[in-house]
């Protein structure tokens, strides 16, 4: 009997240059290299087929701050940037840091989410973190080690403790690691200030030193080069830091105010010299309105959207022979999902069969071609290079603007037990 497969892509570039047919079945790569039978084949020669990203920062927000985003909004705007699986941040209102929180967050983004998803534990005093295992977190944080827009700074000591409980259990803990000197913060130059990259790279040492038994700590965001050689731990870089410096705006401008701040265009230079470290892209996706944005800087809230742009804008670096397209699937796909404990998506049989399918003309960003709730974007005028469909588990969700209800999935932490 010849076998047989649901989809075939068929004339895939793979990264190292060969051309194969990819097979898939069940929503799982099959086969790799002459294509199965099918009745579906899609002609893949005209396009960079990438495995789909997993997100590993976002913000998706809902529930009192459904203005800003919810999972409905959030979901598209991942699935049109090629991102099928984004990991929701704890620091809602209220934080999640009880079991019955999170099963709340997880029903509605069961109800709600077109794209795969899972959510992290809050980090605080009395969190119970072996319940929040159990009940399905993927991983701890991300913790502040300063205060940021919704989210409660926690000390040394009480970090040292959380290491210490989490390291029994085998989980990630991810950090957002800062230090804030009390200077006025009335701008984006002064911002850069108060939260320095000097500060940055205390904190990440400081954090070093408190985790005295070797827990999984994954470092989010971090915006400098000196950050990055310090780090002993997981590095993630967020696209506003590559891509954006404080000097590309008015430096009243409230909508280039993020934590860590835009830094210099010096320092955007240095960062991405340490390209080959990072082992982790994701997109901090931090949305807000125009309406909460626009109020006077020192009360403005911090966070800019980010998940559909940031590997558009990855691609475009790509075509223009900047980097490989190996790192950047690294650095979206495989190492957040080996990190994260998560299946794969990509190119090797037993893979998930998620991959989105650019056609190689750039395009110019523009906030109404988007699709977060916040209704803008930092990169106006930046050139990316969007997918024009998308598979999730082998089945089409987002194709030329239209999106088609999937099977999203939930997925828990690997401490998970009904
Ligand atoms: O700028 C930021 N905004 N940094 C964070 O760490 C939180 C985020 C938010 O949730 O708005
Ligand atoms: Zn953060």
């Amino acid at each position: 009997m010849t076998a047989s497969a649901s989809i075939v892509l068929k004339d895939v570039k793979l990264p190292d240059s060969r051309v194969v047919d990819v097979s898939i079945t069940k929503g799982i790569v099959k086969h790799i290299g002459a294509g199965l039978l099918s009745d579906q084949i899609i002609d893949c020669s005209n396009y960079l087929v990438i495995p789909a990203a997993i997100d590993m920062h976002v913000h998706m927000r809902g529930g009192f701050q459904s203005s800003k985003e919810d999972w409905n909004s959030g979901s598209k705007s991942a699935l049109a940037g090629g991102v099928t699986l984004v990991v929701d941040q704890p620091n809602t209102i209220p934080p999640i840091a009880t079991p019955s929180i999170f099963i709340e967050r997880v029903k509605d983004a069961q109800a709600n989410s077109l794209c795969h998803f899972s959510i992290n534990s809050g980090v605080a005093e009395h969190t119970p973190f072996e319940s929040m295992w159990k009940t399905g977190a993927l991983a701890f944080g991300e913790i502040f080690f300063a205060p940021s827009s919704y989210g409660d700074a926690i000390g040394v000591a009480l970090l040292k403790k959380v290491f210490s409980r989490i390291s029994t259990l085998g989980a990630l803990v991810t950090i957002h690691a800062e230090k804030i000197s009390p200077i006025p913060d009335y701008n984006l130059i002064s911002h850069n200030e108060a939260r320095s990259v000097h500060g940055e790279a205390l904190a990440v040492s400081e954090v070093n030193r408190c985790n005295q038994k070797n827990c999984r700590v994954h470092f989010c965001h971090l915006s400098s080069a000196d950050s990055i050689d310090l780090a002993m731990g997981s590095v993630e870089v967020a696209p506003h830091h590559l891509f954006l410096s404080c000097e590309n705006f008015d430096p009243k401008n409230t909508f280039g105010k993020v934590n860590p701040p835009l830094r210099t265009e010096r320092e955007r230079i240095a960062l991405w010299k340490r390209w080959s470290q990072i082992d982790v892209i994701a997109s901090d996706h931090a949305p807000h309105t125009i309406n909460d944005k626009q109020i006077p800087f020192c009360d403005a809230p911090s966070g800019i959207p980010g998940v559909e742009t940031m590997v558009p804008m990855l691609v475009n670096k790509v075509l223009e022979k900047k980097i490989s397209i190996r790192s950047v699937i690294e650095k979206t796909s495989t190492n957040p999902a080996v990190l994260l404990g998560i299946q794969s998506a990509g190119f090797n049989v037993g893979d998930r069969a998620d991959f989105a399918f650019y056609h190689k003309s750039p395009v110019r960003i523009s906030a109404d071609i988007l699709h977060s709730k916040c209704g803008w974007t930092p990169y106006e005028d930046q050139m990316a290079v969007f997918p024009e469909f998308v598979l999730m588990d082998g089945v089409t969700v987002y194709q030329d603007g239209d999106f088609i209800k999937g099977l999203p999935r939930w997925f828990p932490g690997s401490g998970y037990s009904q």
